[in-house]
């Protein structure tokens, strides 16, 4: 028989500790007994010698584990522990006492049982063998949720797929960003006062670098119509969804990291009514069809005219409530007639402003997730509770 159970010393005598040990010391007795078991259904001749160590292991008089623990358990605990071991030790050892008894009962019955029984018992007990890797199925099961697409995720391709609809492709690119790409191939000018509306999260320790190489957290998603110019020659007509990050406050509708989605399209003679039509088409595709939008003119360097976009309250349908603070509508985002100086820094890829036009927009994914899902807080996209997450499965 392989592994026997030896009686640890005693380190530390308060109950929690010595319970441990006595659980080790039940389970070892558990592994022995079903080990004897399969011992006895080979019925070799000299099984009555094992059973008759088994015994005395356990048993015996004098250096029988039962004698052991009370030696070194019992005896030498400190007096402030030696009730508690007593109790411990007490119960141990009426146990101990049954299920050796038992045990030696169980090996000699099955000693001489017919081949075919003994073979139905021990792949029984082979099992019981296994203990540690033990399989025990009326524990409940592990569950696996089935994912579910965030509900950010899910208002990011349903608003790319509008714009699929409309024949545009998809591009995506770093949230990680050169000065260039996020301000000055956008027309922002060095030191220019719009840079400061952007709350710009620059990663430290660039200075050394030239002003256009210093790496940013992108504060929007418009760097990347940049980057598809520079890929693409025109015509073309693309949305390009992805995280953005500037250093607002958290609150109800600020996040320091969000969604856009960015949108452009340049050909030869795409005008201000293209644009019109297709963000009223695509507000009426995500909201429904009788949403209405309103145009106001507004600024952004990149895009000249430029101008912001309010769709009709859609829970009042315009007559005003607390949501659009009594107006009637929902600023949503931002767009325009792509500014020549833009095309003037991919000029060489085939965008010559004399040439070409074409419009951009950008819209945050979280707000249009916040309003179609009819949730009041941003920070609850992010704080990754299943339990507000799993409703949008
Ligand atoms: N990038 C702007 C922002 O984050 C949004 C925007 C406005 C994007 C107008 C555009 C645009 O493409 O034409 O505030």
């Amino acid at each position: 028989m392989p592994e026997r159970y030896t009686v640890p010393k005693v380190e530390n005598y308060f109950t929690e500790a010595l319970s441990k040990s006595a659980n080790e010391l039940r389970a070892a007795l558990k592994r022995e007994t079903a080990q004897l078991i399969i011992e006895a259904s080979k019925r070799d001749q000299s099984f009555h010698l094992e059973l008759k160590a088994f015994r005395d292991r356990w048993l015996g008089r004098k250096t029988g584990i039962i004698s052991q623990i009370n030696e070194i358990w019992l005896h030498g605990a400190p007096a402030e522990h030696k009730k508690a071991v007593g109790q411990i030790v007490n119960e141990l050892r009426g146990e101990i006492e049954r299920d050796v008894i038992e045990a030696i009962d169980g090996a000699q019955a099955i000693s001489s049982l017919s081949d075919v029984d003994v073979r139905e018992v021990t792949s029984d007990l082979k099992q019981i063998l296994l203990e540690r890797d033990r399989l025990d199925i009326t524990l409940p099961g592990i569950r696996r949720p089935v994912g579910a697409e965030h509900p950010v995720i899910k208002a990011l391709n349903e608003i790319v797929s509008v714009f699929k609809a409309m024949g545009y492709s998809v591009s995506e690119g770093p949230e990680i960003e050169t000065d260039y790409y996020n301000f000055e191939a956008l027309n922002f000018p060095p030191n220019h006062p719009a840079r400061d509306t952007q709350d710009t999260l620059f990663i430290a320790g660039q200075q050394s670098k030239p002003p256009r190489e210093r790496l940013l957290l992108r504060t929007h998603t418009s760097p990347v119509q940049i980057r598809t110019m520079e890929n693409l020659a025109p015509p073309i007509r693309v949305v390009i969804p992805g995280k953005v990050h500037r250093n607002d406050a958290p609150d109800a509708s600020h996040s320091p990291m969000f969604h856009q989605v960015e949108g452009l399209a340049v050909d030869t003679s795409i005008t201000f009514c293209d644009l019109k039509g297709t963000l009223d088409h695509a507000m009426k595709a995500l909201f429904g069809s009788r949403v209405r939008t309103r145009f106001q003119p507004s600024f952004f360097p990149f895009t000249e005219p430029s101008a912001e976009v309010a769709i009709s309250c859609i829970f009042c349908r315009g007559k005003g409530c607390r949501t659009c603070k009594q107006s009637g509508w929902i600023e949503l985002l931002g767009c325009g007639m792509v500014d020549p100086n833009v095309f003037e820094f991919v000029r060489d890829n085939g965008y010559d402003p004399a040439k070409v036009s074409g419009f951009a927009f950008g819209m945050g994914a979280d707000r249009i997730a916040l309003l179609k899902y009819g949730v009041d807080d941003i920070q609850l996209f992010f704080q990754g509770d299943v339990r507000f997450l799993e409703q949008f499965a």
